[in-house]
């Protein structure tokens, strides 16, 4: 290989450089820079010098197919996917080791052996006898998922061309996968793309769905991965806390499908199993009757999700006052503390906030400000909110409570779990149609604020008994 052939490339986001550097000038990362041979420019079994090959091009109008999808058997996963796996398509998972990503897909891909689609399970991280045990564990053993411990792209391509085409492979993972057509360490950013591009190519050809597993480094990043994002159909990242039992996926990018929707999963000793109604789970360990909690009725996609907001507001020791945020946009709660410092008379100033989404849920509406707020000031006035209430809604800068989309569903899923009041803007009154559900409205966050302030008046203790 000549000299030429060399460039240097951060592993972490790929960029590649003529000579070694400290820092990579593309991500700002120090150190990230090793030497790796370019890939091999010309696309295989073309001769050099050639012309090229014909191709019809199409009007736009036409006869349009629906993508042929295949369900997964995983009510969660095919919610996020947008109805399964489309064929042909590829397929990126990424998540923290340990999160749970190689038993979600060794559970998919005995769910469509079971079906009797042909599911191959690759595994480049652990033997066939420890793929095998965790099978055992939960329960799968009887599933014809073919199983094979191999790090050869070439070798994996060749072994899946040979037969019925499979409907689903799942390399486990990308990073440890490598190919001849590049010349540099396996686990290099060059490497990684390179065996993502052969596997991609195959996909397409041959209308196989392939899943590749990705690890992201600890700071959220899918090193490595990174560089395949634009290159695959979706991303999935698969997230979770690790003291908490729950596992959500996300789509962060879904050429067929919605990007919006999640899907929950619980880990348990059996594997990870499928939570229908979120709302549930996040609502199961609630503390009842204490100030600073308030229960948001979200949405996440198409579906509502009802999850507690806790906060705790406390005079400030020392110095700055602390503001620290779990689950939330930092930046909306501090819009929240000016409306509230601005239009409400509410003085925090002097005090320390914090504000967290119970469950480690991540919440990305701005409808949450309403129960934000409700939290913040139940918990500055000690006066706990009714328990059987949602609040939602979002707020404005000049203190106004500001109507949110789909009002309807978010309060049929708060009547369907028992609770009976709703505090939300104006216009939700028009759309509540549940029974048993009474509906309150705000207009503006002062009025909210009067009415919690009041809850927690001595003079008003009998009402906030009752409440
Ligand atoms: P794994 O799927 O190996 O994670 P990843 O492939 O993302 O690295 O899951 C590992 C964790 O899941 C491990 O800490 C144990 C836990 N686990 C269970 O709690 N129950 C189970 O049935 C299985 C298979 C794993
Ligand atoms: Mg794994």
């Amino acid at each position: 290989m000549s000299r030429r052939n060399l460039s240097f490339v951060c592993q972490n986001c790929g960029a590649a450089f003529p000579r070694w550097q400290g820092k990579c000038e593309a991500c700002g990362e120090w150190n990230t820079l090793s030497e790796e041979g370019a890939d091999h420019p010309a696309s295989p079994g073309r001769k050099p010098g050639k012309g090229g090959r014909l191709f019809a091009l199409e009007p736009l109008t036409g006869e349009a197919h629906e993508a042929p999808r295949l369900a997964s058997g995983l009510a969660e996963l095919d919610r996020v996917t947008g109805g399964g796996f489309v064929r042909g398509s590829v397929l990126l998972i990424a998540g923290d080791p340990g999160i749970g990503k190689s038993t979600l897909l060794i559970q998919t891909a005995a769910a469509l052996a079971r079906a009797n689609h042909r599911a191959v399970y690759i595994s480049g991280e652990e033997a066939v006898a420890q793929v095998r045990l965790r099978a055992e564990r939960l329960g799968l053993s009887q599933a014809a998922v073919e199983l094979a411990a191999e790090t050869s792209v070439e070798d994996i391509i060749a072994t899946m061309s040979e037969g019925k085409t499979p409907r689903l492979i799942v390399i486990d993972s990308i990073q440890t996968m490598w190919t001849d057509a590049v010349e540099s360490a396996p686990g290099t950013v060059t490497q990684v793309r390179g065996s993502a591009q052969a596997l991609i190519r195959y996909a397409k050809r041959s209308g196989a769905a392939i899943i590749l597993v990705g690890h992201v480094t600890k700071d959220g990043q899918i090193a490595g991965p990174r560089v395949v994002e634009h290159m695959v159909d979706a991303v999935l990242s698969f997230e979770g806390e690790g003291s908490h039992q729950f596992r959500i996926l996300r789509a962060v990018k879904n050429r067929f499908g919605p990007t919006d929707e999640i899907g929950v999963f619980e880990m348990t000793g059996t594997g990870l199993r499928e939570v229908a109604n979120p709302s549930e789970l996040f609502l199961s360990a609630r503390d009842l009757g204490s100030p600073g909690t308030a229960v948001f009725a979200g949405m996440e996609g198409t579906r509502p999700l009802l999850v507690e907001i806790q906060a705790l507001v406390a005079p400030t020791a020392f110095g700055t006052p602390r503001r620290a945020v779990v689950g939330w946009d930092p930046s909306r709660l501090s819009m929240v503390l000016a409306v509230l410092d601005a239009h409400c008379g509410v003085k925090l100033g002097g005090h320390d906030v914090y504000l967290n989404v119970a469950g480690g849920l991540r919440i990305q509406e701005p409808a949450a400000d309403l129960a934000a707020a409700a939290a913040l000031v139940s918990s500055l006035a000690n006066a706990p909110l009714p328990a059987d209430a949602v609040y939602f809604g979002e707020v404005s800068l000049s203190g106004a409570v500001r109507p949110v989309a789909q009002g309807a569903a978010r309060l049929k899923e708060a009547a369907k779990l028992g609770f009976t009041r709703a505090v939300v803007p104006e216009s939700g009154r028009a759309e509540a149609r549940e029974p048993g559900l009474k509906v309150s409205d705000v207009t503006s966050l002062a009025s909210l604020v009067a009415d919690i302030a009041a809850r927690g008046s001595p003079a008003d203790k009998s009402r906030g008994q009752d409440g």
